[in-house]
Formats: C-alpha cells, sequence, structure tokens
C-alpha cells in the first residue's frame, strides 16, 4: 500500500520537551484535569460498547491502544491506564471470554515531540509494551483495522496550518496579525473554521480505516456551550493576551520566527 499519500506537511510545532520547569510535563495540571474528567465517561463506554466476541478481537489475544497527540507524559499514562484498567474489567466480567489480553499501546505526536522524554518517564509498573508513532495525525498512521481503541486528549483544536487568509493583508479575512479568532469578524472565524472542518475530517476518516470494526473511540474536545462567545471565555481572554505578547515580542525582535503581519 502507498502510505505516502496519506501523509500530510505537518507543522513543527510542539510542546516543550524534557523535564524543567518549562516542560510541559511539568505544566500540563489543566490538560490532565480534562484526562481525569473523562475517566468515568470512558469507563462506562468501554464497560457496554466494547464488543470483545467480535471476531477482531484479536485471536492472539493482542488489544492495541492508540493515543494520538500524545506529547511528552505524564497525562497520557493516565489516560492509557485508565484504558486499560477499564478494558482489563470489561474481559473479567465476560464469562465467554474471561481472558486478558496483553496490551500494545501506540503513543503518536509530531516527529519533533521529545519521544525521548515520553520513554523515559513511562511508569515502570505499566501493563503494556510501548511504541512511538511520528506523525501528523491529520494523515494515516497505521495500516487497516490496527487498532482497538483511539484516544485523544486535547489535541485536536490544533489546526493542521494557520487559514491562508487571514495572514493576507489584502484578504477579508485578514486578522492583523493576531494569533486567534476571538473577538475576530465573521470571514475570520469562517476561515478558521472551515479548516476545522477539513482537519477533523482528515482525522476521522484515517481513524476510520485504522480501527477494528467494533472498535471505540474517545475524543476530548475543547469546547464551549451554545451562546457562549470564546471572547467571554477563559480560554479566549487568554489567548488574546498571549497573541498580544507574541506580537510584542515580534515588534521588539525577539524572534525571527514570527512571519506574521503585524499592523
Ligand atoms: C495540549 S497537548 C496535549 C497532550 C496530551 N494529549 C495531554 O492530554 O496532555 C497537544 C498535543 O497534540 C500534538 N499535536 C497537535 N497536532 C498534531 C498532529 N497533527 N499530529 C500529531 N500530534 C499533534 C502536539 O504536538 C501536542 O503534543
Amino acid at each position: 500500500m502507498d502510505v505516502e499519500k496519506f501523509i500530510e506537511p505537518s507543522s513543527t510545532y510542539h510542546m516543550l520537551g524534557g523535564d524543567d520547569p518549562y516542560s510541559y510535563a511539568q505544566n500540563s495540571e489543566y490538560q490532565k484535569q480534562l484526562v481525569v474528567s473523562a475517566e468515568e465517561l470512558i469507563y462506562k463506554l468501554i464497560d457496554k460498547h466494547l464488543d470483545i466476541e467480535k471476531p477482531s478481537f484479536d485471536p492472539n489475544n493482542i488489544f492495541r491502544i492508540g493515543d494520538f497527540g500524545c506529547s511528552i507524559g505524564p497525562n497520557t499514562f493516565f489516560a492509557v491506564e485508565n484504558i486499560i484498567k477499564s478494558v482489563e474489567n470489561k474481559y473479567k466480567s465476560n464469562i465467554k471470554n474471561p481472558r486478558i489480553p496483553e496490551y500494545h499501546v501506540f503513543f503518536n505526536d509530531h516527529v519533533d515531540n521529545d519521544f525521548n522524554a515520553l520513554f523515559r518517564n513511562i511508569p515502570i509498573t505499566r501493563k503494556y509494551f510501548p511504541a512511538g508513532v511520528p506523525g501528523s495525525f491529520h494523515g494515516r498512521l497505521f495500516p487497516n483495522a490496527t487498532l482497538h481503541f483511539v484516544h485523544c486528549s486535547t489535541a485536536l483544536h490544533w489546526l493542521s496550518r494557520i487559514p491562508k487568509e487571514v495572514t493576507e493583508t489584502n484578504s477579508t479575512a485578514f486578522n492583523k496579525g493576531r494569533i486567534h479568532y476571538t473577538g475576530a469578524k465573521k470571514e475570520v472565524k469562517e476561515a478558521y473554521s472551515t479548516q476545522y472542518r477539513k482537519d477533523i475530517k482528515s482525522f476521522l476518516s484515517a481513524r476510520a480505516q485504522e480501527l477494528v470494526p467494533g472498535g471505540l473511540m474517545a475524543l476530548v474536545i475543547l469546547g464551549f456551550p451554545v451562546g457562549v462567545l470564546t471572547s467571554e471565555s477563559s480560554i479566549g481572554i487568554g489567548f488574546n493576551i498571549l497573541g498580544s505578547c507574541l506580537e510584542d515580542m515580534v515588534r521588539m525582535n525577539f524572534s525571527e520566527q514570527f512571519t506574521y503581519v503585524i499592523d
């Protein structure tokens, strides 16, 4: 099979590696809370919907889990442990099929993710065989019907690219160098929304092929209740503050990496 055609050019932005005070590992309590808040739901999802009687549940008794956009831990380890605990519970309570599978866990993130830090930090008490899978989750990363459970937490809000229109000065969707659509005009929001639709579609169609029939997927995605504006949310306010700091840094010439036009 020609896998190349599924590989999208991925951006190289990734979380800060290592274990120092500025690393993602030391600064991801917010994301951890989201993993924790999904624990119970995932347990119930597996208990109710995982059909381990299906032939796709490996005759060799291997259960494969993929965590997409895993970063460097530790949150991915909590999520995986919870999935395994829930699957184990499901197998143990199955009178027809009480055996416990072996687990193969695939940790996916961008190629520039600090996979060494990830592997260093995997708990020694783990009950699974770990593997790293580098590459963009907007394309195919696994052969057909490989995974029994797909997990992705606080990663799907990352777009594969900045919509071109928001960076073009002559476009009606020009976002004046800002990093986000909080409080922006309709055209800017539409440009982001169109990009998001494309990205989520490619994520879902890739996973649809990679999941075994009867496999399950849990996606933890940031969202807002209907009627709440991003500009009223803590995230929206946070992005505005962050964006304004970045704009100041560009003006002060602190970074040559920023290519946005600032007016
Ligand atoms: C906020 S972190 C969340 C990490 C982890 N899931 C957690 O809950 O702590 C988002 C992660 O998604 C990864 N990511 C973003 N876009 C990606 C893509 N297209 N393919 C793979 N990983 C991606 C980033 O590199 C980053 O590590």
